[in-house]
């Protein structure tokens, strides 16, 4: 797959198909980094239909990273039942906490400087360096790693695969909206790139996809027995 195609054939598909989700800036808005944050804290281990009400209910509340580290405990908490994994919670106080005060307010704007915050790891800091400050980050969650495999038709199973789907996300990332290119990376694994039917036929990557060409795309990425 050559990077000159299908980095501007994903982002013409993701102009006219884009899911609307309550985080994503409109088209022509700036992201707000308060609102990338709190949401991918949110859809770490728990469904985008899930996150919804709870970002919903959240950003009504604490509109902004002041608000929330300034919020009880237990009433974040509180709000938090239903999403699961407290120490998520617990973390997502903590975090609010530091960039309210030693940082005045302000998300740092780089991956490096992200993955120092408390319950933000790497997938979380490259996705947020990449939607919100629009970095060239290579993000990588699950639907990623599927569209990679298929994509390069990689054979080695995951979890080892896991460096070199990295890598080939890193070659196809484009200097110019990369956030973007992310967030369309995870709309087509969620819309076609799905795990067992997936939707070749109205892929904007079809032409590109070395899966596809074998006859292969449904079956990887391959996974290691347990
Ligand atoms: N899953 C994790 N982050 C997401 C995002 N920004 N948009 C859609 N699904 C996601």
């Amino acid at each position: 797959p050559r990077p000159d195609r299908v980095a501007p054939a994903l982002a013409r598909w993701y102009a006219a198909n884009a899911r609307v989700l309550p985080w994503r800036a409109r088209p022509g808005e700036v992201p707000d980094p308060y609102r990338v944050w709190l949401s991918e804290i949110m859809l770490q281990q728990t469904t985008v239909a899930t996150v919804g009400p709870y970002f919903h209910a959240f950003t009504g509340r604490w509109p902004d990273v002041h608000a929330l580290a300034g919020a009880d405990d237990q009433a974040i908490l509180t709000a938090w039942a239903g999403l699961g994994y407290y120490a998520r919670a617990r973390n997502l106080i903590r975090c609010a906490r530091v960039v309210a005060g030693e940082l005045g307010g302000r998300f740092p704007d780089s991956e490096a400087g992200l993955a120092k915050l408390p319950g933000i790891g790497p997938y979380t800091a490259a996705a947020v360096a990449a939607i919100a400050f629009d970095r060239p980050a290579a993000v990588l969650d699950g639907n990623i790693e599927r569209v990679m495999a298929r994509l390069f038709a990689e054979e080695t199973p995951l979890p080892a695969a896991k460096p070199l789907l990295r890598r080939h996300a890193a070659a196809l990332t484009p200097t110019v909206r990369p956030g973007d290119h992310a967030q369309a990376l995870m709309d087509l694994g969620a819309l076609i790139c799905t795990p067992r039917r997936p939707d070749c036929p109205r892929c904007p990557l079809v032409g590109d996809c070395r899966g596809h060409a074998l006859g292969l795309a449904a079956e990887l990425p391959r996974r290691a027995p347990k």
